[in-house]
């Protein structure tokens, strides 16, 4: 199975799919990783050798040209499944539907709860004692896709938006990495 991986922070979901493609056993590589920023997570893939591509949202004048720019760096790898992970940009319509069902997303909640930029924070502001995370198929809206796995998080008191992602992010670099190899052995996309 090969995917293309975008993100735009730190990349450390990225950092978990990049060391289990390292295993040659493990069923999927990374053709190349990109960005909408200047992402520090690009140097992961810089450290595996794997070619990375920005394409600045500020370069452009709107969410729809950024997104056919996107799209055509995209389609350069011809991947099977295109994965977002910490992209923190919403895509054009005309970018989901061109990738859909191939294109899935990892949320740090516990969806249809927290949808959105803010999750954790927004767990937090609501005094959740439980978040979660979420690996789902993208759709046209915000975080409104279906549902392929998730997994509850506990919120311990006196978490800040800070410790309590830092709770998430193992469960969705353990999720996101099932879900890839759950893909690589047949998973359809177009049954979730
Ligand atoms: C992840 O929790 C992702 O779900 C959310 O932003 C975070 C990105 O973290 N959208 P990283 O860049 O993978 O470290």
């Amino acid at each position: 199975l090969s995917l293309v991986v975008l993100i735009s922070g730190g990349g450390s979901n990225l950092r978990a799919l990049l060391d289990a493609a390292s295993d040659a056993e493990f069923p999927a590589r990374i053709l190349a990783v990109g960005a909408d920023r200047d992402a520090e997570g690009l140097a992961h893939a810089e450290e595996f050798g794997i070619p990375t591509f920005t394409v600045p949202y500020t370069s452009f004048g709107s969410r729809d040209e950024w997104g056919e720019a996107l799209l055509e760096q995209i389609r350069v790898w011809d991947a099977d499944v295109v994965v977002l992970s910490g992209l923190m940009r919403l895509l054009p319509a005309s970018v989901v539907s061109a990738l859909s069902p191939n294109l899935i997303n990892t949320h740090p909640a516990y969806l249809p709860e927290f949808p959105g930029a803010h999750a954790v924070r927004d767990a937090i502001a609501a005094g959740a004692t439980e978040s979660g995370a979420s690996i789902i198929v993208v759709d046209n809206g915000v975080d409104t896709g279906s549902i392929i796995v998730q997994e509850r998080v506990p919120v311990a008191p006196g978490d800040t938006e800070h410790s309590l992602h830092e709770r998430i992010k193992p469960v969705e670099r353990r999720l996101l990495v099932q879900t890839v190899l759950d893909i690589a052995n047949g998973l359809d996309l177009r049954t979730i």
